[in-house]
């Protein structure tokens, strides 16, 4: 059975054809945040489905996991990581860089965020290579914090809309061209 409230997140997404580089197919949530009934049942969906899993922590990935996650973790009464791009956090930090289609990224954590054991759902609003979500679980598990799932709003087609990144489960909601 498919989530009703899917259809009009995704009528709510603009698809740019040619952003930032041609032949990219950019998602825009920004227009799915101007319509607070369709932004509420965006989050609901994540909430409904983490908030009796004993979730102690949401990490959400820089920019637009930090528009969903907040929100996901004030819900499910957990707190919130933001995992940062480099030279964004004044503390010590730990790091995982990834490859991306050219060059490589990273993201960063402040050392004592999570500990060992904590449970942990890492969020951000679309999966396309899941190069980003590897990196943020290897920071997550270096840690010692138990990586109980990644969940994307979004996830692109060549991704089915549940399975298994570097054998950790990976949800996506909507997938979406
Ligand atoms: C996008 C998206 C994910 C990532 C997914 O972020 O929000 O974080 O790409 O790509 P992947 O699955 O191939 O790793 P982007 O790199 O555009 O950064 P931004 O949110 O800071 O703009």
């Amino acid at each position: 059975v498919v989530d009703p409230r899917l259809q009009g997140i995704s009528d709510a997404i603009r698809v740019v054809p040619h952003f930032p580089k041609p032949g990219i197919m950019f998602n825009d949530i920004t227009t799915l945040l101007l319509l607070p009934g369709v932004f509420k049942g965006a989050v609901d969906i994540f909430v409904e489905r983490y908030r009796c899993m004993g979730i102690d922590a949401v990490a959400g990935i820089e920019a637009r996991g930090f528009i969903f996650g907040p929100a996901i973790a004030l819900a499910i009464g957990a707190k919130f990581i933001p995992l940062r791009k480099p030279k964004k956090l004044p503390g010590e930090v730990i790091s995982e860089t990834y490859v991306l289609e050219y060059g490589t990224d990273c993201l960063e954590m402040h050392v004592g965020a999570i500990g060992p054991g904590e449970r942990v759902l890492i969020v951000d609003d679309l999966v396309a290579t899941g190069g980003t979500l590897c990196a943020a679980i290897r920071l997550l598990e270096r840690a010692g914090a138990d990586v109980v799932e990644c969940a994307c709003l979004i996830g692109l087609p060549k991704f089915k809309d549940f399975y298994k990144l570097n054998g950790m489960h990976m949800i996506s909601f909507l997938v979406t061209a």
